[in-house]
């Protein structure tokens, strides 16, 4: 029951109702910093559009976030051999991808004329400088050192980018989990390059081939399962901007500069974990 506007606040705290006497700022607002948030919507048209564009940008912002501390998380407790960890963490970020994609409603039909309206505010900006969709992806294995080059100007996010960069990725530690539990990995794939795409194996195929082959209750099998999930809603999202991408813009070339449609064409096509998709054909 929400307080009654002639209350006191001793008697609204009398019939039990919540607080409304704070020294400084409430305990709400200092844990999560909601004043900071809601102002951080600097709209650079008129357009009345313009405000959800911006705040499902910022949104997907904060869900790569989660999901990043998610995926370091599960690549931690894997090094550590504490799979069910792995799995609480990587189920979790399975939620969040689901939630992730969702956030497309406000944006999945807008028109190259709502578009307009606000499109030439945002000069040379695209969510192809996202850092962190790029931590994202090099978690995934698609690793980058190009990607660094648009972040030179800001030190801390440059410095987080390049520690990821050479890091190993979720897949090179459920890899060399793998090899730790016997599974014939090849050294070529264990002492790869962690700075460079990670490029498809034919013997991790036959790896993954046996192992879904095998018993489907074993952990290894429910972890290849999971990381399955977790690949498809990569690809979902994906595509996703690229049909939100063809309905705002059509043919026209990106604000970031490249191609646009065409360019995120060839990037939607690609799945992450390779393995885990072909060795599908062999089982
Ligand atoms: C419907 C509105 C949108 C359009 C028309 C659009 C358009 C584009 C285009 C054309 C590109 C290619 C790079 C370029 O030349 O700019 C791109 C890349 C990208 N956009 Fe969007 N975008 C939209 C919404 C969003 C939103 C809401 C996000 C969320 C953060 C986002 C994140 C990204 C990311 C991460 C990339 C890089 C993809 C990659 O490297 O494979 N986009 N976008």
């Amino acid at each position: 029951m929400s307080p009654e506007a002639h209350e006191t606040p001793t008697e609204a705290h009398a019939a039990e109702s919540p607080n409304l006497d704070f020294a400084g700022t409430t305990p709400y607002e200092d844990y999560v910093q909601a004043d900071v948030l809601t102002h951080l919507q600097h709209l650079r048209s008129d357009d009345p559009g313009e405000m959800v564009f911006l705040v499902t940008t910022q949104v997907m912002e904060l869900w790569f976030t989660v999901i990043v501390h998610e995926w370091e998380t599960a690549a931690q407790a894997l090094r550590r051999e504490e799979i069910p960890v792995a799995v609480a963490a990587l189920k979790r970020s399975i939620r969040e991808l689901e939630a992730l994609n969702h956030s497309w409603k406000p944006l999945a039909g807008l028109t190259p004329a709502q578009f307009n309206s606000y499109r030439g505010a945002l000069g040379e900006g695209s969510g192809f400088q996202s850092a962190m969709y790029r931590r994202m992806e090099f978690l995934l294995g698609d690793k980058s050192a190009s990607m660094l080059v648009p972040h030179r100007g800001a030190p801390r996010v440059h410095a987080e980018l390049e520690k990821a960069l050479h890091e190993p990725s979720l897949y090179d530690e459920v890899l060399r989990l793998l090899a730790r539990r016997g599974h014939a990995i090849p050294a070529a794939v264990l002492e790869r390059d962690l700075s460079k795409r990670y490029e498809p194996s034919p013997e991790v195929e036959a790896v993954w081939t046996k192992l879904y082959a095998g018993d489907e209750s074993d952990e290894l099998a429910r972890l290849g399962e999971t990381l399955t999930d977790v690949a498809e809603l990569v690809w979902r999202w994906r595509n996703d901007h690229l049909v939100a991408t063809r309905r705002a813009m059509g043919s026209k070339t990106g604000t970031g500069g490249s191609a646009g449609v065409a360019w995120l064409e060839k990037r939607a096509t690609k799945n992450v974990f390779p393995e885990l998709w072909t060795a599908r054909s062999h089982v």
